[in-house]
């Protein structure tokens, strides 16, 4: 099983090409770092942890989550670290962590892609691009072969200033530069919450349509370099520089479908500006903050549905006073589309546009849209474009849901999709 974490793409990049090549499952752990969850994860096939270098080693809240994890099945395990230049001698700190692990610790892989730390330096060309791509490439083709055959990854020589960077240097890196402090918006910000969205640790919570970080943030630098208005700045370093994420830079010819926390679709800015009009009165559509859960659990509940425990993916439509007069959430699935689950108006609000908003947003931002629909709503969504799809297009964990359910026969459930380009 390959395990990545990625701020820009690079390393999420990497687990796709060598999940394909070993015809291996490809896992996402954000959901588990940034809630801190324990997991028990399962696999007869090696074990493949594909993350960034921070700091000359790998990033703290990736450790974390390994530490928290337990891994069952297959021994062998392989890193997989991307860098912009180098990784000094973060394999002995990996050794150390997957031995802890009880795993049998089979070597590191140091892949040189963009840099995209813009806080302290810049992203390098388009033609270094290409070629570190280029190489990347062959270098992960390699290696998957190597994890096919069971060997190990050839150990780097490590001089007397790898062990510095990886020691001394990352110990006091993080204290000394890892804090959000210093995030600023211009007034070029829509107000769109993308920043909030795509931060792995949710670090970002949106206020009065204007991001505000917490000092959670491990400088992944996804918020800044996924704004689509550019309007995000560290400090004074990042004015004018290139905003570097893989699925935007890298050569046409290795692009891969990127997850939203890696790579948010294209945005049309115009939509973006959040008014949405609903019979004549004006209504807003924004990410959930935290203030807006209880609103959004008193609409599950009369829908009979469990209230939710964060405000991962969810939009809300509020009226000019800021009350919520429906929401959205939205499950992203593994191989990158995008499930509505669910979608809920407000009693008293329905039949005013409000479902219709919350779609075409979600539609505008994350493009293709995907669901089962239930009873009378089948009509609504094939009134706004949506057509059925057949059930193995489903994501288990959806049908799981109706499989489960008594009132089956009742609400005779629908696979359907929107297909955004036929909707423009
Ligand atoms: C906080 C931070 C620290 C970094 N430290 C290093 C480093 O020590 N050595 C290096 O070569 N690149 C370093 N980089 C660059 C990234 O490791 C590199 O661009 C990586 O491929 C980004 O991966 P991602 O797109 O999956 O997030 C750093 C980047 C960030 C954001
Ligand atoms: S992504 Fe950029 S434009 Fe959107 S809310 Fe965040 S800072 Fe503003
Ligand atoms: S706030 Fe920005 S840089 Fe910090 S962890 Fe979140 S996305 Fe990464």
């Amino acid at each position: 099983m390959i395990l990545w974490f990625s701020g820009t793409g690079n390393s999420e990049w990497c687990a796709h090409v060598v999940a394909r090549e070993l015809n291996d499952e490809c896992f996402n752990t954000f959901k588990y770092i940034r809630n801190k969850e324990q997991h028990t994860f399962i696999s007869e096939k090696p074990w493949v942890f594909v993350v960034p270098t921070y700091a000359w080693k790998m990033p703290r809240v990736f450790r974390d989550f390994l530490k928290r994890s337990t891994f069952e099945g297959c021994r062998d395990a392989y890193v997989i670290m991307t860098c912009g230049m180098d990784n000094g001698n973060a394999q002995k700190d990996n050794e150390s962590v997957l031995g802890k692990l009880g795993l049998a610790y089979k070597g590191t892989l140091e892949v040189t892609l963009p840099e995209n730390y813009i806080a302290m330096f810049n992203v390098p060309s388009s033609q270094v691009i290409d070629a570190q791509f280029i190489s990347a490439h062959e270098l992960l083709v390699a290696a998957a072969h190597k994890i096919a055959q069971g060997q190990t990854f050839n150990v780097k020589k490590a001089f007397a200033a790898d062990l510095l960077k990886s020691g001394i240097v990352n110990a006091v890196f993080y204290p000394m530069y890892v804090h959000a402090k210093k995030f600023t918006t211009t007034d070029a910000c829509i107000g769109c919450g993308v920043c909030a969205s795509v931060c792995p640790l949710g670090a970002i919570s949106m206020d009065a349509n204007h991001p505000v970080w917490r000092d959670t943030c491990t400088h992944c630098m996804a918020c800044i370099s996924h704004c689509p208005a550019e309007a995000i700045e560290y400090d004074n370093k990042t004015q004018g520089k290139v905003r570097y994420t893989a699925q935007k830079c890298m050569p046409a010819n290795f692009k891969v479908a990127l997850t939203a926390c890696s790579d948010v679709p294209a945005v049309n800015m115009e939509l973006h500006k959040n008014v949405h009009v609903c019979e004549g009165t004006p209504i807003q559509i924004q990410p959930a903050c935290e203030a807006e859960l209880a609103a959004v659990n008193k609409l599950c509940i009369a829908e009979d549905m469990s209230p939710y425990t964060d405000v991962e993916n969810t939009y809300v439509a509020t009226d000019s006073t800021g009350e919520v007069l429906g929401f959205i959430r939205l499950r992203i699935a593994q191989d990158s589309r995008v499930f509505v689950n669910p979608i809920i108006t407000a009693a008293d609000a329905r039949r005013q546009g409000v479902g219709r908003s919350l779609m075409h947003f979600a539609s505008e931002v994350y493009g293709n849209l995907y669901l089962v629909a239930r009873g009378s709503a089948i009509q609504f969504y094939r009134a706004i474009g949506f057509e059925e799809m057949a059930w193995d297009e489903v994501i288990p964990e959806l049908t799981e849901d109706c499989g489960n359910c008594d009132r089956i026969k009742e609400c005779s459930p629908k696979p359907m999709k929107l297909i955004a380009a036929k909707q423009a």
